[in-house]
């Protein structure tokens, strides 16, 4: 039969509909329109032999012997205070694919003593120059002890290679409580402008390790940015476009256009997209490195006790456009149990609350809250000298979200 029919139910017009919808199955899955082109086209990506990755303590005993002037010198700087030339971009130290152990033998102290250079509370600044960048990773936690030890052992040597200044910090969600991972961020995030005035604050999983040194843990000036774009988990693509989860990376300005994390994602799932669609309600876009660069394997594990999937992820993200404005940075409460010095990362521990599906058998009705009012917490500079924000945002002290409603309400109320 010839394909020339000309009613719509004729064989040919089905086996051409067909045909269409097949060649946009292929242009989706091959990554939509840049996908398209980067299959076509010969794209400049830069290319890295993952196949023969160096040991992600290489180039490590370069960073003993910084280079100080010479003392005693009349003209030069004072000894305590010697002037440093900025470092390096890209740093001369970087090896790009690096090796990644999933679980390590060392123990605590052993990993301390492979990386002399991190102090207190896993805080580095490079000894031989003046960093450009000053990044606080926050890492959400709970019960993952050897994915920690695994996390530490990578990423010291991997950020001194960058020569950055950075700090590592754990944030403990005490007590039994579904996990919920987008409030813990958010704490860690306040605690961490409490301590120094970062430039950029990562947000990374305890289980992911970054393959590539080039991938620089620094943020990009405008808009938030997403670094596990190749994950080994989704065979090294991003498995849909809007995907936000794993490692992020956001400046405390992005943080306060888009107020932060939502507080209601109680269990796994749902956060991150909420995270990825408040980027852009608040007139900002994702980006990224390149998926040659944002390699990232993940440690294998069972499902979490306490983080089981949260049921209502899709009801919460449908609502996102309502609540942004309303739940986030703004209407965060916590306590703050403690906050110790470790020798290579800083443990917060926090009771965040209980999931209100525990306590109340039902969940606050956010979505009513009048979205006007919140202007003030969206303006606020999260420095730590210039902390006065409104009583929402100070506040450390144990407030389940039940009291957060009747604040909100009376608010609505005036
Ligand atoms: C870092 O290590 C690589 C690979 O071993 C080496 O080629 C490079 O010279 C080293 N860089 C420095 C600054 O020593
Ligand atoms: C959490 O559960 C464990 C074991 O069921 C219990 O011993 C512990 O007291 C609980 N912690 C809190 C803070 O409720
Ligand atoms: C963090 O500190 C708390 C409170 O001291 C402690 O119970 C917990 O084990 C510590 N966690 C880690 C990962 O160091
Ligand atoms: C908050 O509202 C609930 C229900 O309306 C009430 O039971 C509770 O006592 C209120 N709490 C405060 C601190 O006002």
């Amino acid at each position: 039969m010839a394909c020339c029919g000309r009613s719509l139910d004729s064989p040919c017009t089905l086996a051409l509909l067909i045909g269409f919808q097949f060649a946009f199955v292929l242009y989706f899955s091959l990554g939509g329109f840049k996908g398209l082109v980067s299959v076509l086209v010969h794209t400049t990506e830069p290319e890295f032999d993952y196949s023969r990755p160096h040991d992600v303590y290489t180039n490590l005993s370069h960073l003993g012997a910084p280079h100080l002037p010479p003392r005693n010198v009349g003209t030069g700087p004072p000894p305590t205070a010697p002037l440093l030339k900025d470092c390096q971009i890209p740093s001369p130290l970087l090896v790009g694919p690096v090796s990644v152990h999933l679980s390590s033998s060392l123990s605590m102290e052993e990993i301390r003593q492979r990386n002399p250079l991190v102090q207190p509370g896993g805080r580095y600044r490079p000894p031989d120059c003046e960093p450009r960048h000053h990044t606080a990773i926050v890492v959400p936690y709970r019960n993952r002890q050897t994915h920690l030890r695994a996390l530490l052992y990578h990423l010291h040597p991997f950020l001194q290679r960058q020569q950055i200044h950075y700090s590592i910090y754990i944030v403990q969600q005490w007590g039994n409580s579904t996990f919920n991972r987008a409030k813990l961020l958010n704490v860690g995030v306040r605690e961490a402008l409490r301590d120094e005035d970062w430039s950029c604050i990562f947000l990374h999983d305890v289980d992911l390790l970054p393959e590539n040194d080039h991938n620089t843990y620094t943020c990009h000036k405008q808009f938030p940015t997403h670094l596990s774009v190749a994950m080994d988990k989704f065979r090294y693509r991003l498995p849909y476009p809007q995907y936000f989860g794993g490692v992020s990376a956001v400046t405390p300005d992005q943080y306060m256009k888009m107020n932060g994390f939502p507080n209601l994602y109680w269990g796994w799932g749902g956060e991150d997209d909420d995270i990825a669609a408040r980027v852009r309600l608040s007139g900002m876009k994702i980006v990224r490195p390149p998926v040659a660069i944002g390699h990232y394997k993940m440690i294998k594990h069972k499902g979490d006790r306490g983080n089981e999937q949260n049921p209502r992820r899709f009801d919460l993200l449908k609502r996102t456009r309502l609540n942004w404005r309303a739940d986030g940075l703004n209407s965060l409460t916590y306590e703050l149990l403690s906050k110790e010095l470790e020798p290579l990362y800083t443990n917060i521990t926090v009771n965040i609350g209980d999931d209100p599906r525990l306590v109340h058998g039902k969940l606050p009705n956010l979505a009513k809250v009048p979205q006007s009012s919140n202007k003030n917490g969206l303006k606020q500079e999260p420095r730590p000298g210039n902390q006065r924000p409104t009583p929402a945002i100070t506040t450390s002290r144990v407030k389940t979200e039940q009291t957060q409603v009747n604040r909100t309400t009376q608010r609505k109320a005036h």
